[in-house]
């Protein structure tokens, strides 16, 4: 039989074609819930390991954000830190505490803008997380494990963000990263911030396509900054197009 013969054009064509629809479907169907753990040391001594999550953009994907939660209870921390961003809508609340209330160790948190916008009722958000051992933070700060470590949560709705001189590590979180360019005194062991979602779509050679305003230069990684070193994670869920590409989400785990 005669093997079909296809012109040098057709195969430049059918080649142009495959390349951007690879693309696509790596983008919507496998890395928007390809989960990257990333571990970074940041203290030749650490006292305490913490697993940093943020930006889950809850819309019903209970298997995906139960996934995160077994990943993060098989790491076992010392604590958990979100960084904000749980839900787009306030009827999705409920449903994603109830996952969230599996992770075994205790979890620090901020709000993010959606959590605002979605009108979401912070008290449950405090009670849910104070179930497990831990606290959410609206402008203040409280001690965890053990008392060795110091997490003050930080709205942006003020600069306010501070230290304390009693514990041995002190962590600030906050949802915007460009929070780190306040006139605040003091300097962190670690800053915790999400937000960026990395862009969700990076460029080769060019890096993220789209951010939103509150990310100053701190889109993704982690950063030295006057306040101390700068973690910006990518997040879990998307915003707007449910799609990522070069940018997954990420779990990071952080010896400080
Ligand atoms: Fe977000």
């Amino acid at each position: 039989m005669k093997r079909p013969k296809i012109s040098r054009r057709t195969f430049i064509a059918l080649g142009m074609g495959a390349v951007p629809g690879a693309c696509t479907v790596n983008g919507l169907l496998v890395e928007t819930r390809w989960i990257k753990v990333r571990a970074i040391d940041l203290a030749s001594h650490p006292i305490v390991r913490l697993v940093h999550f943020t930006d889950v953009h809850y819309k019903g994907n209970r298997r995906y954000l139960t996934k995160v939660v077994h990943q993060i209870n098989e790491i076992s921390p010392d604590f958990v830190c979100f960084t904000g961003d749980l839900v787009e809508e306030r009827r999705y609340l409920e449903e994603a505490l109830d996952i969230l209330r599996q992770v075994q160790r205790p979890i620090y948190g901020v709000p993010g803008n959606w959590d605002y916008w979605s009108r979401a009722s912070f008290r449950a958000i405090a009670r849910a997380f104070e179930q497990t051992g831990g606290a959410w933070l609206g402008d203040r700060g409280v001690t965890a494990a053990g008392g060795k470590v110091y997490i003050f949560g930080a709205t942006g709705l003020q600069d306010s963000a501070e230290v304390s001189t009693e514990a041995s590590r002190c962590l600030l979180l906050v949802h915007f990263p460009d929070f780190v360019q306040r006139p605040i005194e003091g300097r962190f062991d670690l800053i915790l911030a999400g937000h960026s979602h990395g862009g969700q779509v990076r460029l080769p050679f060019l890096g993220p396509s789209i951010l939103p305003p509150r990310v100053g230069n701190y889109d993704r990684g982690l950063y030295q900054t006057r306040l101390g070193p700068l973690y910006v994670n990518p997040g879990i869920g998307t915003y707007g197009s449910p799609i990522r590409f070069l940018c997954r989400p990420e779990i990071t785990v952080i010896s400080v």
